[in-house]
């Protein structure tokens, strides 16, 4: 027997169908919640699916066309806080992926989010205004359609992690103007979403792509967003995922490798952010630095970011200013000061600096880890001698004259900086 959720809370229009199965085999799960589709949406009922181009959203819809065919109605919004991926816009290739779904749409709502986004600081308050911008623009288009449902790609780390307060995810408790919202893949982890969409014939480019978080980049333009920044962002991240991915090929000949027994692609995630650029120093830092002898600085970043607390019962979320050390240090003590810095002053995430000692507009830290589920991970060890190279050519194609390796692992830091 399906197991059925069905909810209707206070604030919201929808009652939410939720299919919480899990998955033991990917075909019997395609035909379970295929017929869970048809079973909660009716004949004459048109379907509006909030499609971000990443694997959920992507496998959620194709489920929807096999169920209910071109009463399937998918929407990519341009918020444009989207990537930048080989120097093209994400946007045109999740076009290029959905030009065969036959009511699929493209819709341009860069300025009303920019106009939303822009100038705010707090990393919170741009994840709301972010989806109540989201928000606002399906609901035009949901009237304009005609439609009475809709289906998003939300999978069970989402709910448990609203529920949970660590963050306010984009595709949770979000109030759209439709009588049902059904969600076939709510009892799922990602592993079993890859297994699905690679059962489901997606390319391999498309089951394995790695996490991108709803807010896009607005959450990885730390601090306040502005157009400069963004841009800012956009090339430094196109660089960082590129040089993963070419060192991934050179060195195992596939640009991501996928570990079967985890159910994890390795590396797990890299990308960039960018982080104002002032920073002062840290007294208490630099003195244990140097009572350990090491040739180094420790400065704290304006910036506020986020980290992790293992708390009785759980673990709560914290903001804290990073700090970036500057000097001459080997990859070993490296690696000890990423553990070692946070746990001795409190602090939740430590950079190294790999270029640039001059006056910068903004700081890009790379972020790259390797984890099996995104509740703990470990940073990505590639030789220093190669981020470094990254490093120069990020300084060179941006306005961030230092470029930072985030050393820390999660816990203390979370993945994202926001
Ligand atoms: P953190 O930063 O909490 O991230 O360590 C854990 C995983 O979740 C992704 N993430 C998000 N995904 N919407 C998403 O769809 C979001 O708002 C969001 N925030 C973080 C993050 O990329 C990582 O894989």
């Amino acid at each position: 027997m399906d197991r059925v959720v069905m909810q209707k809370e206070k604030s919201m229009k929808a009652t939410v169908f939720r299919f919480t199965n899990s998955m033991e085999d990917p075909r019997r799960f395609l035909k379970e919640a295929t017929k869970f589709v048809e079973e909660n949406v009716s004949s004459g009922e048109k379907v509006v699916c909030a499609l971000s181009g990443g694997v959920d959203s992507s496998t959620t819809a194709e489920i929807f066309r096999r169920a209910i065919g071109n009463r399937l109605y998918p929407l990519h919004f341009d918020t444009g806080f989207m990537r930048r991926i080989g120097g093209k816009e994400e946007v045109k290739l999740v076009e290029e992926s959905f030009k065969d779904f036959e009511n699929f749409e493209l819709i341009d709502k860069k300025e009303t989010f920019y106009d939303n986004v822009f100038g705010k600081e707090d990393a919170e308050e741009k994840r709301k205004s972010f989806r109540s911008t989201y928000e606002q623009v399906l609901n035009e288009k949901i009237e304009e359609i005609g439609a009475t449902v809709m289906t998003q790609g939300t999978i069970r780390p989402d709910i448990l992690e609203t529920e949970g307060k660590i963050k306010s995810q984009n595709n949770v408790d979000t109030d759209f103007d439709v009588e049902k919202l059904v969600e076939p893949l709510a009892g799922l982890y990602k592993p079993d979403v890859r297994k699905l969409a690679k059962e489901l014939g997606f390319p391999e480019k498309n089951w394995m792509r790695q996490p991108f978080l709803g807010p896009g980049l607005s959450a990885r333009t730390v601090g306040v967003v502005n157009r400069e920044k963004l841009e800012n962002e956009k090339i430094a991240n196109d660089l960082v995922e590129r040089f993963v991915e070419r060192y991934f090929e050179k060195n195992y000949g596939r640009v991501g490798l996928w570990d079967e027994v985890v159910g994890a692609r390795i590396p797990f995630q890299y990308f960039a952010v960018t982080l104002d650029g002032e920073m002062e120093a840290n007294g208490e830092i630099n003195e244990y630095l140097e009572d350990l002898g090491l040739d180094a600085e420790a400065f704290n970043l304006k910036n506020k970011a986020t980290g992790v607390k293992e708390v009785e019962g759980g673990r709560e979320r914290v903001y804290s200013p990073p700090v970036l050390l500057r000097g001459n240090l080997e990859p070993e003590v490296l690696n000890y000061l990423g553990r070692e810095v946070p746990s001795r002053f409190g602090v939740s995430r430590v950079l190294f600096q790999l270029v640039g000692s001059e006056e910068t507009d903004w700081i890009v830290g790379i972020r790259a880890v390797d984890s099996k589920d995104a509740i703990t991970a470990e940073p990505l060890e590639i030789p220093l001698s190669e981020w470094e190279e990254l490093g120069k050519e990020i300084a060179r194609e941006t306005d961030s004259k230092i470029v930072a390796y985030d050393l820390t692992p999660k816990p203390p830091a979370t993945i994202e900086y926001e």
